[in-house]
């Protein structure tokens, strides 16, 4: 199989235009709109195969970019009847999701050395990014708050059971009926995450966090190119202020745990959230080779024969191939990317070429599905699906 080649094929049949604007669908089947975290990815891939394509993407995904500075996770640019419900508003959600906009800009910028498509794209940046460190973080403990599920791109994963009141036999539907729930509040407080939504659903989210401090690093490293001092030191601020709050709040036991509440009540749930800190370099080397060593490398626990679990074997909420419960244990390629890539940034180069060959002979074997069981390798969930393509970029890294 030519990966490169079948990926770009994939990006290409599932690009839609508008009359303005151009963005890609996860899957042509079964994701009719324009997503935040998807859109990043794609353009990660295609600032190698077809940068011109990776600046529209980005383009489409901030057009709708709220006055506050939140940029939506879903854009409803055609109609569809998938998980639209009524969280929208003038045409998107009115949650975000994992903030990866920065990196994949610097991503388009590093391979192009485009400065004039860096300078267009900086201020919707900066607005993004002091959205999430000021009106998500309303009492300055240097977290970030997310206000659903949803926002962390992992719907229905067990970190959030407890928050929403679910037990692990929790059935797909019941499950949607309590986010539906939130999305009525989210509705009454009208999306409101500093004033009303803690008080529904505040989860500071480990993957969520890790992710915003690596956008920082990438903005501060934007920041500079572009000569705004006063920038590039605000983002660093941030990125200290914040290491030392996940390390503070959510480190236990040699990982880090999501928490929810005022009072950060840990959600001791094993996922793959415990590898995400490795993306942002928040372990130190002798914590992240234990890290590894312990849980990444435990096929009890974490270590699929063909890939990384979701969710810890050993949780009773683990699902290896019900595909109602995808974010409960099944293989997914953005966790199996973000894995990648903190792996090499501290030099794990064995184990992240295991993470790649798994992922390259994931493709081969099951195709671009949405995930995979763990134990067979079978793909499941939606078919022409995009986050295969991410191989692509870990090929070349
Ligand atoms: C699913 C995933 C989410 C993704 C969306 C579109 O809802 O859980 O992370 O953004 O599909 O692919």
């Amino acid at each position: 199989m030519n990966i490169e080649r079948e990926a770009h094929e994939i990006l290409k049949q599932n690009r839609q235009m508008t009359s303005n604007h151009q963005y890609t669908l996860p899957s042509l089947k079964n994701y009719p709109y324009q997503w935040l975290w998807d859109s990043c990815f794609h353009a990660i891939v295609l600032s190698i195969l077809e940068p011109e394509a990776a600046k529209e993407e980005m383009r489409s995904l901030v057009s709708k970019q709220f006055d506050d500075g939140m940029i939506p996770h879903m854009i409803y640019w055609q109609s569809g009847d998938l998980h639209r419900y009524e969280w929208g508003k003038d045409g998107t959600s009115a949650l975000t999701q994992p903030p990866m906009v920065a990196y994949a800009v610097e991503q388009i910028y590093k391979r192009s050395q485009d400065k004039e498509f860096l300078a267009e794209f900086y201020p919707a940046l900066w607005k993004f990014y002091k959205y999430l460190v000021e009106k998500r973080d309303p009492r300055s403990h240097h977290l970030a708050g997310i206000i659903n599920p949803d926002e962390s791109g992992e719907d229905n994963s067990p970190r959030f059971d407890a928050v929403l009141g679910v037990d692990e036999n929790v059935s797909l539907n019941d499950h949607l009926k309590k986010r539906l729930v939130l999305i009525e509040e989210n509705i009454k407080c009208n999306f409101d995450a500093e004033n009303c939504m803690k008080n529904h659903f505040w989860v500071k989210d480990v993957p969520f966090n890790s992710i915003l401090i690596a956008n920082l690093e990438s903005l501060a490293r934007l920041a500079r190119e572009l000569e705004m001092k006063d920038d590039e030191e605000f983002c660093t601020a941030h990125i200290g202020l914040m290491r030392g709050a996940m390390r503070k709040f959510m480190y236990e036991d040699g990982v880090f745990w999501s928490t929810y509440g005022n009072d950060y009540k840990k959600v001791k749930v094993a996922t793959w959230a415990h590898f995400a800190p490795l993306f942002a370099g928040l372990y130190s080397p002798s914590e992240a080779s234990l890290v590894v060593e312990k849980h990444l490398l435990d096929k009890e626990t974490f270590l699929a024969p063909f890939g990384i679990r979701t969710v810890s074997k050993k949780e009773p909420s683990y699902r290896e191939t019900a595909e109602s419960f995808s974010w409960r244990g099944p293989v997914w390629f953005a966790p199996h990317w973000f894995i990648y890539k903190g792996l090499l940034r501290y030099g794990f180069e064995k184990e992240a070429r295991m993470i790649l060959d798994m992922s390259a002979s994931l493709l081969e074997r099951g195709g671009f599905r949405e995930y995979y069981n763990p134990e067979t390798g079978e793909g499941l969930g939606a078919e022409g699906f995009t986050w295969g393509t991410l191989v692509v970029d870990m090929m070349r890294a």
